[in-house]
């Protein structure tokens, strides 16, 4: 599995130039360059013209790069795979994955071209039968992340949009359960309020909770919340180097279990805590790059 962080995950609408421009600078773990629902239809030849040209002459540095191509059900996508090969992208994106078969194909596609040696698939997990199929999209072949589409979901459900997300909690488990068994990435879906610091943080933490990497973004007004809720904590660190303290001293006098804070500390615990302190030294490396 990718071991990269992937706590703030950006949306960036292909098509604007001041946005492409301004991601430079922004901290975010990773940029979906979006040529699919945030662009026109009218502008979807400009969007992946100019995208394939920023992402041939712009240094992203060490952030995750995506691009979001349209579906193979429009007349756009075979055009935005040819005008994106040039770029050489590390992953494409596709949206409204219904089943590994959509998977196979893009993957044949790849297969083709040279530039595509090393692009791996992502897919958005936002249709009814992609949630249904998700533990065989999650194992096709080149897959390497999930993004959760909640906006198209709730629209292909009907259901409302709830401060708990009720409605979301089988789609939003299904796909973290499939993306964890075949060791992929899994990113949560946007908070649409973007102004509400309040509600994107509760968001964040259920996300987190649930056991998501991260959470898709689209203002940079969100990654702060983003990156502090999906980040181990002080009081997590401190704890994970607790118990791998009061583990070894235990293990050094036979013993196979140790107790931190009141709680049975095992071996399960241990590497929980050791993948805690990983990622939190996977983030300062990002971030001492990004600076
Ligand atoms: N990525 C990078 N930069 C962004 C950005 C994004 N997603 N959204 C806004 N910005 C930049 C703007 O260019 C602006 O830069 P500047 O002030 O230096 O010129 C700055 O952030 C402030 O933007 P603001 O004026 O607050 O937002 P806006 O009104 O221009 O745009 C949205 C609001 C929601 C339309 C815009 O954020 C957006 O297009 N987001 C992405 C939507 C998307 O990709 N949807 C598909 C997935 S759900
Ligand atoms: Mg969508």
């Amino acid at each position: 599995m990718d071991t990269r962080p992937y706590r703030s995950v950006l949306y960036i609408p292909g098509s604007k130039e001041r946005a492409l421009e301004k991601a430079r600078g922004l901290a975010a773990d990773a940029i979906i360059f979006d040529l699919e629902d945030a662009v026109a239809a009218e502008e979807k030849a400009n969007a992946r013209r100019l995208l394939a040209q920023t992402l041939s002459e712009t240094d992203y540095g060490p952030r995750g790069k995506l691009v979001r191509i349209n579906g193979f059900d429009t007349d756009w996508a075979e055009d935005d795979l040819d005008v994106i090969a040039a770029a050489r992208p590390e992953a494409v994106l596709l949206p409204k994955v219904n089943g590994a078969a959509d998977i196979e194909d893009l993957a044949r596609r790849l297969d083709k071209r040279e530039e595509f040696a090393n692009t791996t698939i992502w897919a958005m997990m936002e249709t009814p039968n992609g949630i249904l199929n998700a533990a065989a999209i999650a194992r096709a072949p080149r897959m390497a992340g999930f993004v959760m589409g909640t906006n198209d979901l709730a629209k292909e459900l009907g259901c409302r949009f709830r401060p708990d997300r009720l409605p979301m909690q089988v789609a939003l488990q299904t796909c973290l359960m499939a993306a964890r068994a075949a060791g992929i990435v899994a990113v949560d879906g946007v908070y649409n309020a973007f102004k509400d610091d309040e509600g994107l943080r509760a968001e964040c933490e259920q996300g987190r909770d649930l056991g998501f990497d991260g959470k898709t973004l689209i203002h940079p007004a969100q990654l702060a919340v983003a990156n502090e809720v999906f980040a181990p904590d002080d009081a997590a660190l401190d704890l994970a180097r607790r118990q791998i303290a009061a583990f070894e001293e235990a293990t050094a006098k036979g013993l196979g279990v140790a107790v931190v804070d009141g709680k049975i500390v095992e071996n399960l615990h241990i590497v929980t805590a050791r993948q805690v302190l990983a990622r939190a030294e996977a983030i300062a490396q990002l971030q001492k790059a990004l600076e």
